[in-house]
């Protein structure tokens, strides 16, 4: 059997999968088993940060490797205290909480955020407002969170104690504050599965200002849109507002299962021994990787995403067969003429990876991208969408 045949057997059938199989990389290039070269718009979404196989990764991980490969939380180690101590200084937040996910670092923050309004405010006010059209990850407690039924179809019931508001919609929002006893507002800058759209800055304000006047917690879900993707390390600096957590997973690791709740001042305190914990969380290898994806996201590097933006920005924007352009930084949502799956199909034969969210292509190169594949890349998805 070969390996779409073995997939097919032995494989779960949850995922579609492109008919190509992925054997190795370098940097923003991708290669077949047949040897055919991609290059890759898509990042294993918006995971391999700095590509394939980039050598300074490797370097880091593997010295780590070579050390120790796991210890569990009953000892100290160097590598999580590194990154954390990263984390708070860049974001100002106090305390971080290591797993595996962005779905587990969702979990974490709803943990939190039930935990410090149960002692604040009582048991009963433990609802989480999530936004329509959101997604937070697929365990049960995250697909509660997440506001699309589609997801949840087939899979009732689910965690109590979420309700959805409309995204840009401060009115709604306010109606699902008042008729809950709410703990917490989550939501992504930028809905990246739900098809790329970036919150509003006035909707995103009024979240700060709603948490802010009622003690609400304010929960950033920056799972795909952190990590330099939108061109600021992490999303919500791009509106000016300071979550009390905010979750990170994806591009974090640089291709190594990591995930992070970072915890604000009014929570940095509220888990103690023995309410929350995670067998890998914090894992040595995936620490000392992530390490050195985060020491590299310098202002040098987001002014390149912000720069490779504009450059895709102002390709597509207005070229034949293109409707629209959502997005922020290097997370674009690309609506066609043409069907998606058609386009992704001809870019695919073409040498290019580009993936969908929604009815669109979504866009989501390695944040150092070189300009010259990205310009290459860029003309064969213009083609594709019906350009010259
Ligand atoms: C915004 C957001 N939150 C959470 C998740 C879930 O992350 P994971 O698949 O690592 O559990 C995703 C995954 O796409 C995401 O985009």
């Amino acid at each position: 059997m070969n390996v779409k045949e073995k997939d097919a057997k032995y494989i779960a059938d949850t995922y579609a999968r492109f008919p190509v199989v992925i054997k190795s990389g370098k940097g923003s290039l991708l290669y077949g088993e047949d040897g055919k070269e991609y290059i890759d718009l898509g990042t294993g979404i918006a995971v391999n940060t700095f590509g394939a196989a980039d050598s300074e990764w490797i370097n880091a991980v593997t010295a780590q490797l070579g050390k120790l490969q796991h210890s569990s939380n009953l000892y100290y180690i160097e590598p999580d205290t590194l990154l954390a101590e990263m984390l708070c200084e860049r974001t100002g937040m106090k305390k971080v909480f290591f797993s595996n996910s962005g779905a587990e670092a969702n979990e974490c923050a709803i943990k939190a955020a039930r935990k410090y309004a149960a002692e604040k405010k009582g048991a009963e006010y433990n609802t989480i407002i999530t936004l329509k059209n959101s997604f937070h990850g697929r365990t049960i407690t995250t697909l509660a969170a997440t506001g699309q039924d589609e997801f949840h179809n087939d899979f009732l019931p689910l965690t109590a104690g979420f309700d959805y508001a409309e995204a840009n919609n401060t009115e709604d929002l306010k109606e699902k504050v008042a008729a809950n006893k709410t703990a917490a507002i989550m939501f992504e800058c930028v809905q990246g599965e739900g098809g790329v759209l970036p919150l509003e800055p006035d909707f995103v304000k009024a979240i700060a200002e709603i948490a802010e006047r009622e003690d609400i917690l304010m929960i950033a879900d920056e799972v795909q849109t952190g990590n330099g993707r939108t061109g600021e390390l992490y999303a919500y600096m791009n509106y000016g507002i300071t979550p009390d957590i905010v979750t990170t997973a994806k591009g974090l690791g640089g291709g190594l299962p990591i995930g992070a709740t970072m915890l604000g001042e009014k929570v940095k305190d509220v888990f103690t021994p023995g309410t929350h914990g995670s067998t890998f969380g914090g894992n040595p290898v995936c620490c000392a990787g992530a390490v050195n994806i985060l020491s590299r996201i310098t202002d040098e590097v987001l002014e390149g995403v912000k720069e490779r933006s504009r450059f895709i920005k102002s390709e597509l924007e207005n070229a034949p067969g293109v409707k629209s352009v959502t997005g922020m930084g290097l997370m674009l949502g690309v609506e066609t003429e043409k069907n998606a799956s058609e386009i992704i199909n001809e870019c695919m034969n073409n040498g290019v990876l580009v993936i969908k969210a929604k009815n669109k292509i979504r866009l989501l190169p390695a944040l150092n991208i070189p300009m010259e594949q990205l310009a290459k890349a860029i003309a064969v998805f213009k083609k594709a969408c019906g350009g010259e």
